[in-house]
This record gives structure tokens, C-alpha cells and sequence, in this order.
């Protein structure tokens, strides 16, 4: 049976979440980069690149970026040229040269959709394609903020969608059940993102077991620290 996130992430995924544009995109690529210096030379990688909106902007400042996504249909929304920049892959499977990687990015809640093992998989397959001193940004939901205000139903409409969202917590598994409506023909279809959250602490346990050690956290894409009530949680891991 496919999982979730094989179907999910398609022009309706777009559609549900239109403020994941290129302007924030640009404002988290402009205040969070310079704060990652020393990073070694060589290619970046925006794992889980989407429809390439920060692929596009790291390509201007670093010609060596690619990207990988496992959406074809994300992939082919990536404008041209850097559409030839992405290629569709799995990450539990990431085919790139061990110690090759200046950075790995993986922007706006695109780590924990596995079981436990594969989440852990991939965290030791990223780090092994780190050069020493190479950087990996993991921009994850602010765990203990879900877990207070978790909001469990909503509606959100949009020109010609509504999305009937609900919500639940059951440990650390968050999962959100998405109803579809097509408001010009009543068609539905049916959605559920389920996602493994994970602490501050359990990110950096799981990292510090595959040698990437905690340099900064941010709350926010402007570049602002972590706090208890920050939007995002955005961990900034060098490989030792
Ligand atoms: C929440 S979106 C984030 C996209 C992009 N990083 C952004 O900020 O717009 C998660 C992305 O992960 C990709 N994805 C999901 N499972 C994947 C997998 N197993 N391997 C590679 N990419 C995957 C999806 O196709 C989707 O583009």
C-alpha cells in the first residue's frame, strides 16, 4: 500500500498551503545562511526540495546546489533552468557520494513521516554524505507548541477548495486528516499527513548518534532565536 506522503504532495498540497512561497523562502535563506560559517566548499543539497523555492534562491548564491524530492509533480512546477538542478529520489534511499556535501537543507516539516528505524535511517544516510565541518538545517514544528495549542478541526477556503482539517495527538505521532472539497463540482478527496515529532533533546540524540553536533537553533525564519512559543524549531547540526 502507498505511504502518505507518495500521493499527498501534488497541486492540492500547494494549494493548502500558499504562504510556503518564495518570499519566505528568500526571507529564511537571507537571515539564516550567514549564520552558518566555515562551511567546507563543495555541492548543497535541499533535500525534499518541493517545488524548488529554496533551491531557486541557494542556486543564485551557490551554482552547486541540487535538489532531490520525491514528488514528480512538485519537481515539475521548479522553473527553468534550475528544474535540471532536481532529481526525483527517495531519501530513505539518497543516492549521493558519501562525504561529498558542503550542506544538506531540509526546509519546512519534511523529516519524521517514517516509523522510528527509517527516521533514524535517515538522519546516518545525510550525515555520511557531510564532508568534515559540512552543515545539515533540519526546519521542523515547534514540538512542545503543537502538544499546548494543538488546534483539532478547522476550515480553510480558498478560491475554489475548502480543506476540512482535523487534527490529533496520540504520543509523538501527529496525524491530520484533510477533507478535499471541490467548490465548483462537490467532488472529494480524502488526505492524512502523519508526521513523528520529535523534541529538541530527541533531535539532538538522534543526531549526536550519527556524529552531527548542535550549533545553533532558531524559532523563526527572520533568524531569530528559539523560545518556548516560536513558530518553527530549526536546528543547525555540523558533522564532526
Ligand atoms: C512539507 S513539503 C516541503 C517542501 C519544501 N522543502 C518546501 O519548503 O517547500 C515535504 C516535501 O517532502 C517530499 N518528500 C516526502 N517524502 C519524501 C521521500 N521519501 N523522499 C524524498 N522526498 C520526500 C515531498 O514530496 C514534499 O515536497
Amino acid at each position: 500500500m502507498a505511504q502518505w506522503y507518495e500521493n499527498w504532495f501534488d497541486e492540492d498540497y500547494l494549494e493548502l498551503y500558499p504562504n510556503r512561497n518564495q518570499d519566505e523562502a528568500r526571507r529564511a535563506i537571507h537571515s539564516i545562511l550567514p549564520l552558518m560559517s566555515s562551511m567546507p566548499k563543495g555541492p548543497m543539497l535541499d533535500l525534499a526540495c518541493g517545488q524548488g523555492r529554496h533551491l531557486t534562491l541557494l542556486s543564485e548564491i551557490y551554482a552547486d546546489t541540487f535538489g532531490i524530492d520525491l514528488s514528480l509533480i512538485l519537481l515539475k512546477k521548479i522553473p527553468y533552468p534550475y528544474r535540471s538542478q532536481a532529481i526525483c529520489a527517495n531519501m530513505l534511499q539518497l543516492p549521493v557520494k558519501p562525504s561529498s556535501l558542503s550542506a544538506v537543507f531540509m526546509w519546512f516539516t519534511s523529516f519524521g513521516y517514517f516509523d522510528e528505524a527509517d527516521n533514524r535511517a535517515v538522519i546516518k544516510k545525510i550525515s555520511k554524505t557531510l564532508k568534515p565541518n559540512g552543515f545539515f538545517l533540519v526546519d521542523l514544528l515547534n514540538e512542545k507548541l503543537i502538544r499546548q495549542s494543538l488546534i483539532h478541526e478547522d476550515t480553510i477556503e480558498t478560491d475554489n477548495y475548502r480543506f476540512f482539517n482535523q487534527r490529533r495527538l496520540e504520543g509523538s505521532i501527529l496525524t491530520k486528516d484533510v477533507v478535499i472539497t471541490r467548490k465548483s463540482t462537490g467532488s472529494q478527496r480524502r488526505i492524512q499527513e502523519r508526521l513523528r515529532l520529535y523534541s529538541p533533546e530527541e533531535m539532538t540524540n538522534l543526531m549526536s548518534s550519527s556524529n552531527l553536533r548542535l550549533k545553533l537553533t532558531l524559532g523563526d525564519y527572520d533568524g531569530n532565536s528559539f523560545h518556548p512559543s516560536s513558530p518553527r524549531w530549526i536546528g543547525i547540526y555540523q558533522h564532526s
